[in-house]
């Protein structure tokens, strides 16, 4: 399963580009409206894409498909390979029906359940982002969902890839993992949680220790 970012922090993408563990970036208004208001969006987005190198969604504000067009048209100039991140509503459908007939990669995002994940890939969608957190924070199954969307794909032979978003923690890396999404986009803290574990730490402490106190032995004979 391949790894993306969700975050618009161009530090934090830095770093995980650095080690090589992620393949692409998610952002979102959201996550756009958390970082330094003096930065330009569209700077800050193409400054992301040069650090990634890979897959960049850029989400649309409108919610009329002719305004989400007009978006995705300008976000393509600032780089042709951007994924257009687009809501799942009906208005969003169209420009995904749209985009696709112009072979425009997209993004259906705000996904909680198989039937949108399905209207999304008849639309013509490269990628529907399932959203499990939320889904886990009004009392529902988020993996639930992330399951039954797989299965549905694996008998179906359906083509959008699947991205598990909204990800709270690396447990449900793990799952979506073994469910078998294609993608699941995690924040930089959940990255730096999976990564870290204290017996490594305390394996590499050790390993440091012993090589000093025999490097010092072997000076002092
Ligand atoms: O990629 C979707 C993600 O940004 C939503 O996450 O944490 O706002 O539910 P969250």
């Amino acid at each position: 399963m391949e790894l993306y970012i969700d975050s618009a922090n161009l530090s934090e993408i830095q770093k995980t580009a650095e080690i090589g563990i992620i393949s692409g970036v998610t952002t979102n208004p959201t996550l756009l409206a958390k970082e330094d208001p003096s930065l330009d969006v569209k700077e800050l987005i193409k400054h992301i894409h040069a650090t990634i190198g890979g897959h960049v969604s850029v989400e649309v504000i409108s919610t009329d498909t002719k305004g989400m067009l007009q978006e995705a048209e300008d976000i393509l100039k600032w780089f042709p390979e951007a994924t257009i991140k687009i809501p799942m509503i009906p208005n969003g459908l169209a420009a995904v029906k749209e985009l696709s007939r112009q072979d425009i990669s997209t993004n259906v995002t705000l996904i909680f359940s198989p039937g949108q994940a399905l209207a999304a890939n008849n639309a013509g969608a490269t990628y529907v982002s399932v959203f499990l957190g939320r889904l886990d924070d009004i009392g529902s199954d988020g993996i639930a969902v992330v399951r039954e969307t797989c299965e549905i794909w694996d008998t179906q032979g359906l083509e959008s890839m699947i991205i598990a978003a909204s990800i709270r923690h690396p447990i449900h890396v793990l799952e979506c993992a073994k469910a078998g999404a294609d993608i699941a986009t995690v924040p930089y803290k959940v990255l730096q949680q999976m990564m870290k574990h204290p017996l490594t730490d305390a394996g590499v402490r050790a390993f440091i220790t012993d090589h000093e106190n025999m490097m010092k032995s072997k000076g002092g004979v």
